[in-house]
């Protein structure tokens, strides 16, 4: 009895100590995972995008302007918790790409790799953050993440409400993929800021 209950100790203890030791492994290369990542996502964006916007696009883009501003406004902030912004922006990628894509030229297939890509680093980033956090809960820098996080909602919100109001029709879409793309060069930035 004793032996059976040392021995299932030992193994928990084991696959602790495994967990811990690949965590934190994966975590030293958060970086060179998220570069891969963003510029594995951005060419597979770009191949489903059009070179140019149709002309016939330019007034919804004229609608789209003050959205566009809010990145730019917001950047700073992001740039203070690069890791919570990339978390939060790959999780609204994800959600945006859920919608009704019909006019787009994703296939399920090029969606699904797309979306499980930028999955995994959400997992990923969520293990990593989550580690960090264990000790400071609530603090003013808990606050300050979840004010990253809130700032990155509203900007996808807007984009929500864009796609909506066009009723997800070609030009909305064009649009919001070339924001996609933005967002995905920022991301880029933001490992960048990534300390290791
Ligand atoms: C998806 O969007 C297209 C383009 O606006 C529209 O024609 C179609 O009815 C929509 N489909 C659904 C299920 O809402």
């Amino acid at each position: 009895m004793n032996a059976i209950l040392t021995q299932g100790w030992l193994h928990i203890c084991l696959v602790m100590l495994f967990f811990s030791e690949v965590s934190s492994q994966s975590c030293t290369s958060l970086r060179v995972q998220l570069t891969t990542t963003t510029k594995n996502s951005l060419g597979l964006l770009k191949s489903k995008m059009r070179t140019n916007l149709p002309l016939q696009c330019l007034s919804d883009m004229r609608d789209f302007v003050a959205t566009q501003e809010i990145l730019k406004e917001i950047q700073t902030s992001l740039e203070e918790n690069p890791k919570v912004a990339i978390h939060e922006i790959f999780q609204q990628i994800i959600r945006t790409f859920n919608q009704n894509r019909t006019e787009t030229a994703w296939d399920e297939n090029s969606m699904a790799a797309f979306q499980t890509r930028l999955h995994q680093q959400v997992q990923h980033l969520g293990r990593c953050l989550s580690a960090e956090m264990e000790n400071d809960i609530p603090s003013p820098r808990g606050q300050n993440i979840q004010l990253t996080r809130l700032r990155v909602k509203r900007y996808f919100q807007r984009i929500d409400n864009f796609l909506n109001e066009k009723q997800h029709g070609l030009c909305a879409w064009e649009i919001v993929q070339i924001e996609v793309k933005r967002c995905l060069l920022l991301v880029d930035q933001l490992t960048n800021r990534i300390q290791n």
